[in-house]
């Protein structure tokens, strides 16, 4: 795994959670700790890519020698990766986007009153559907994450935004999804090959998704 067999080959790789502002001291997040994205874009650099790495806020260091752009909201998220999009080879999207945000964001601190708080939600663009739609040489690569019926919702994405791979977590099962240092994920490609990687490290994993991505290279 260790050769350069991705040299010359520009990688961008999305980690972490966004976060949506409510007001000035809260915001809506989940639960990513940015580490499947990180060894993604750590095995891409150590296989020769150049590799940018937009992440949403973490508490992990990122790889060396990586070009990291720190956003928070999904929002940021969009507008950093197509402004990088046309420049790459391979786009691998392991963040967890939020898909809603806060349709105001309070200028100051919402006090606390007798009412119930209802916070109005309004959709977030949704980058890898639109990476989808403006793909040209570029490989894509898309997560999905789902507590049930995952393959047949997995697949669905694969097509519906026109992925050349989807790789597809249980985030309910144990060893699986956020948080953790291991996963078990199944990779889906567009003629419907799916391969199960048993529980193993995200860097394992890492490595075993840009066996399958470069094919497509
Ligand atoms: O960060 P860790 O703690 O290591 O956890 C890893 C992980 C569970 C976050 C990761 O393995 C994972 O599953 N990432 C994708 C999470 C997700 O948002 O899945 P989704 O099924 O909701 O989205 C499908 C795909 O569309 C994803 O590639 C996502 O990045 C993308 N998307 C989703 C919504 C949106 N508005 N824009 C997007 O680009």
């Amino acid at each position: 795994n260790q050769d350069q067999d991705l040299a010359g080959k520009r990688v961008l790789v999305t980690a972490g959670p966004t976060c949506e502002s409510i007001d000035p001291i809260r915001y809506i997040t989940n639960h990513s700790s940015g580490k499947m994205g990180y060894s993604i874009a750590e095995a891409a650099q150590k296989r020769g890519a150049t590799v940018v790495l937009v992440s949403g806020p973490t508490h992990i260091e990122p790889p060396l020698n990586v070009e990291v752009i720190q956003i928070k909201s999904a929002l940021e998220m969009y507008e950093a990766v197509l402004r990088q999009y046309e420049n790459q080879d391979m786009v691998i999207k392991a963040a967890a986007v939020g898909d809603y945000r806060p349709a105001l964001k309070a200028d100051q601190k919402i006090k606390k009153s007798d009412d119930e708080l209802v916070i109005q939600m309004v959709k977030n663009p949704d980058i890898l559907l639109e990476l989808g739609k403006r793909k040209k040489q570029q490989v894509l690569v898309g997560f999905a994450a789902e507590t049930m019926n995952m393959l047949s919702y997995a697949k669905g994405k694969l097509e519906k935004k026109n992925l050349d791979l989807i790789v597809a977590n249980n985030v309910t099962e144990n060893g699986a999804g956020f948080g953790g240092d291991t996963n078990i994920v199944y990779l889906i490609n567009r003629s419907g090959k799916t391969i199960k990687i048993e529980k193993s490290s995200k860097l394992e994993i890492a490595h075993q998704i840009l066996n399958e991505a470069k094919t497509y290279l």
